[in-house]
């Protein structure tokens, strides 16, 4: 038995003023309230690009909502979740980045952590490194010339918050124990990772990919049920999403 996390991503810089409004058309008034809060309308765009989404994926996965009906309250960190409803919830994870967007649906008893970054952003890559990243991860950056060094950061950065994002902000100070290892292979890399989080016995699942030039989207996923309920192996599949089928 496997289960599947389902990743939907989509460019928003050409988003035609259809398509946005048929976004908009989808949002509650809180999401219609905090879109009017941004102060560029590219953020106010991939906000609502996102959103949409990540209702039109919600209904696909669990066809007895349309994507207007979806209700959502957060937790003290921010992460939101499914307000009620019958039967188990999906889990999900939303992300967007300057013209990027990407929602993660999977099935209730399954962490999941969407992350999507842009490597064009001036960033201290060393000062960040040494902040969240293990001794390991910090040796091996440094093995690499300037241009994989910077590649690889914004790998397993993406991949960092992807975990974070699944289970929690209360995990960044155990981020520096977390070593990701990547292991290139034809069909993509292998990612597997070490410390106390993958010791504790959830089998994890990442999927990390480059939807354009410049920008990746890192997929973290694991089960939280019981090891003898738990459905193994997850697997995870990204699509691109047109909002014309919206
Ligand atoms: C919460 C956090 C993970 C969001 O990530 P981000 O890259 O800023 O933004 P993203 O676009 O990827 O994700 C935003 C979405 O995540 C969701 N989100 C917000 N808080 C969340 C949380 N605590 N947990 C999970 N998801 C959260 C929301 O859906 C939000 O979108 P919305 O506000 O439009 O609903 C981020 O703000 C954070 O605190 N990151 C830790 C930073 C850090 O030190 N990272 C080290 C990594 S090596």
């Amino acid at each position: 038995m496997t289960a599947e996390v389902r990743v939907v991503w989509r460019p928003t810089s050409a988003l035609t003023t259809a398509e946005l409004d048929a976004a908009l058309a989808v949002l509650s008034n809180e999401e219609h309230e905090q879109h009017r809060r941004f102060r560029f309308p590219d953020d106010a765009r991939d906000y609502a690009a996102a959103h949409a989404l990540l209702r039109a994926e919600l209904s696909s996965w669990c066809g007895n909502n349309g994507p207007r009906d979806w209700r959502f309250n957060r937790d003290a960190s921010g992460k939101p979740a499914l307000a009620g409803g019958r039967g188990p919830l999906p889990s999900f994870s939303l992300t967007h980045t300057h013209g990027l967007v990407a929602c993660a649906v999977g099935p209730a008893d399954v962490a999941i952590g969407v992350d999507a970054e842009r490597d064009d952003r001036d960033v201290d890559t060393r000062r960040l490194a040494a902040r969240f990243f293990s001794r390991s991860e910090i040796a091996a950056l440094s093995a690499l010339d300037d241009r994989a060094r910077r590649e690889r950061f914004f790998d397993l950065w993406t991949l960092k918050e992807a975990v974070v994002k699944a289970l929690g902000i209360t995990l960044l100070p155990s981020l520096p124990s977390m070593t990701f290892h990547m292991v290139d292979r034809e069909n993509g890399a292998d990612i597997r990772f070490d410390g106390p989080l993958a010791a504790a016995g959830s089998p994890w699942t990442f999927a990390l990919f480059r939807p354009e030039a410049g920008c990746r989207i890192a997929v973290a996923a694991a089960g939280t049920a019981p090891p003898a309920e738990r459905p193994i192996p997850l697997t995870i599949s990204c699509i691109r999403a047109f909002f014309t089928s919206m």
